[in-house]
């Protein structure tokens, strides 16, 4: 089993550390296109094998596809990160170009396999890869409400106390600071609803520190955050490469499912040996339907932008 991570930037590289530490695959193979880096990042990572006892062989490569051949799993990390200030938004002009081309070099090599994405604007970046490839639609993943579901549960957490294992907490929607939608009706804490423990301004600020998550840390970082975002990113291929079937909220295709079509965002997915195999319809109340529905507004927008660059 080989997987591959496009990108060897902080992300791609927090993910291929998370992924060998597991054991995921017997070859990970990180490729990058800026000449040795991927190969120095692969080397200290091949260095850290008898410290955390893993026995994985690590690869780095610039920009050689050919060493990806045969990857079941590829995760695309590459384009540029935000600056403080920016919005995901505002790197598509950027990053379509580069996430298109990314996984037209992977499929060459590795036509069966499945892509999670994480470069940014994500939906939009999970909607052009699924139509520049035309691969069935269970194959391609956008990796984001999992990251802001754990960020979610990080805010519910310093509120409440206790440990973030006894909280179930999602976010769906777009990734996107004004797109994400925290569920903070449907969080527990330990089975009791998270209303029970906190009061609705303390919910409201737990959901607004949510969802400019990202925004916050860039704005600390100088660029985006990487721990969670490549934790989150070896949690989904996890579930894939172990047939886990764990539920994620991942951003992939709608076909009539809450309401939208022809758009990913992000729903709650069964994540097995398969790629997204089941979509868990919630059943949202009206403000939240409304919500979702102004989040599919604006990715749609962004999506049409896509129309209007040439890649
Ligand atoms: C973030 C980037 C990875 O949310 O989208 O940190």
């Amino acid at each position: 089993m080989k997987i591959t991570v496009v990108g060897a930037g902080a992300v791609g590289a927090t993910c291929a550390d998370n992924i060998i530490r597991r054991e995921l695959c017997q070859e990970l193979v990180l490729l990058d296109i800026k000449e040795g880096f991927a190969e120095g990042k692969a080397l200290d990572m091949t260095q850290t094998s008898s410290l955390l006892g893993f026995n994985t062989k690590i690869t780095g490569s610039t920009n050689d596809y050919s060493k990806t051949a045969g990857s079941a799993v590829a995760v695309i990390t590459s384009g540029i990160p935000r600056k403080p200030g920016m919005t995901r938004e505002e790197l598509i002009g950027i990053n379509a170009g580069i996430v298109k081309n990314v996984c037209e070099n992977l499929l060459k090599h590795s036509p069966d396999c499945i892509i999670v994405v994480i470069s940014n604007p994500m939906d939009t970046m999970t909607y052009l890869s699924l139509k520049s490839t035309k691969l069935p639609k269970h194959r391609i993943i956008g990796m984001g409400g999992i990251l802001d579901s754990a960020r979610f549960k990080t805010y519910l957490q310093m509120a409440i106390g206790g440990s973030q294992d006894d909280l179930q907490a999602s976010v769906i929607g777009g990734h996107g600071d004004t797109t994400m939608i925290p569920l903070t009706r449907l969080a527990t804490y330990q089975g009791q609803p998270v209303s029970n423990l906190l009061s609705s301004e303390v919910l409201a600020k737990v959901a607004a520190d949510t969802m400019v998550g990202g925004a916050t840390l860039t704005a600390m970082l100088g660029t985006s955050a990487w721990y969670a975002p490549g934790a989150a990113g070896a949690a989904l291929v996890e579930s894939i490469v172990r047939d886990q079937k764990k539920v994620f909220p991942c951003s992939v295709m709608l076909e009539g499912e809450y309401g939208q079509s022809d758009i990913c965002l992000g729903v709650p997915v069964v994540i097995g040996k398969n790629g997204w195999e089941r979509i868990i319809e919630l059943e949202l109340n009206d403000e939240e339907k409304a919500l979702f529905a102004k989040s599919g507004d604006a990715v749609r927008n962004m999506n049409n932008v896509l129309d209007t660059l040439s890649i």
